[in-house]
């Protein structure tokens, strides 16, 4: 069992944790992540891990609520266990010092995922931009802790209640238009938007990596659940990613495959609402 340590919720969709998990805060690198099962009858979901302290031996993670197993991890409080935290999963992410800016673009909890890949860019002395993007203003999230090591931090919203209106990809276009040197951009949030943004950067020949959330179950390769095609081949996210060459990926068949489980997705949250006597969603 893995003890949530600490629980706040930092805005009305999403929850950061902090949980007990000495082996992976010790062997985790940027980039990687964790598949939980909350308890004996629960389903797995992949999170990220967007830091850890290997001395205290916690992981922390960000996770949103969109459906049932993430509704029921939102109640749970510090004091409360995990049946099952596996990891770390994935390969990390690749960082050395390079020649040109690097570009961390988020959206959403993205900006938890790309947060521990960004801090690592600036501690190999690379210079860090991060463009993170939210519908409007109360679920902007992680933005001091970007301010506290980023050389620059830009903030978009939908509705234009903070920072510049619009989306991650206004923002983006006129640094690319400035002919900025930028050795690569990291895209992560709803594949909608990675879509987007690696489809900005093509014009541009900037070298753009996007980390697939792609529906996983075992995470180790065996299941073929997160299949993704990649230059025309069936790649594994959970196994050979989940990062991978944005201009390769076929987000159309992605975003199709995210949808394959719509209906058994809602009838699985209205058993949970009905169980709990709730309306989450
Ligand atoms: C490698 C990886 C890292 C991730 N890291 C994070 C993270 O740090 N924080 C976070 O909040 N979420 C993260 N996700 C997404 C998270 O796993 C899903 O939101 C979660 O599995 C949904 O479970 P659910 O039962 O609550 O919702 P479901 O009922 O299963 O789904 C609800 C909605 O979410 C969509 N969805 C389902 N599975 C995924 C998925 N894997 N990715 C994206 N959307 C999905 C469905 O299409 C549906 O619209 C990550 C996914 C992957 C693959
Ligand atoms: S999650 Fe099963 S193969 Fe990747």
């Amino acid at each position: 069992m893995f003890k949530i340590v600490e629980r706040e919720r930092v805005n009305p969709v999403v929850n950061k944790f902090v949980i007990e998990s000495p082996i992976i805060a010790k062997k985790r690198e940027p980039g990687q992540f964790v598949i939980f099962r909350l308890h004996e009858k629960g389903e797995r979901i992949p999170i990220t891990i967007a830091d850890a302290d290997p001395k205290a031996g916690t992981i922390t993670v960000y996770v949103q609520e969109l459906g049932k197993t993430t509704f029921e991890m939102g109640k749970m409080n510090a004091g409360d266990e995990i049946a099952d935290v596996v990891g770390p999963l994935g390969l990390p992410t690749p960082i050395e010092k390079v020649e040109g800016d690097i570009f961390a673009v988020a959206g959403g909890v993205g900006s938890a995922e790309v947060l521990p890949i960004a801090r690592k860019h600036k501690e190999v002395g690379n210079k860090v931009v991060a463009i993170l993007g939210y519908r409007s203003k109360d679920i902007v999230i992680l933005e001091e802790e970007f301010k506290s090591f980023a050389d620059e931090v830009y903030i978009t919203t939908d509705d234009g209640s903070y920072g510049r209106e619009g989306f991650v990809t206004h923002e983006l276009k006129d640094h690319l238009d400035k002919g900025r040197k930028i050795a690569e951009v990291i895209a992560v949030g709803p594949a909608i938007m990675m879509k987007v943004v690696s489809d900005l950067t093509r014009h541009y020949d900037v070298k753009t990596m996007v980390s697939l959330n792609s529906i996983m179950i075992d995470g180790t390769g065996m299941c073929g659940v997160c299949r993704v095609e990649v230059g025309g081949e069936t790649r594994y996210a959970c196994v050979h990613g989940p990062e991978f060459d944005g201009h390769k990926v076929n987000f159309d068949l992605m975003l199709k495959r995210l949808a394959s489980f719509k209906e058994e997705e809602k009838i699985s949250l209205d058993r949970y609402n009905a169980a709990v006597g709730g309306e989450n969603g």
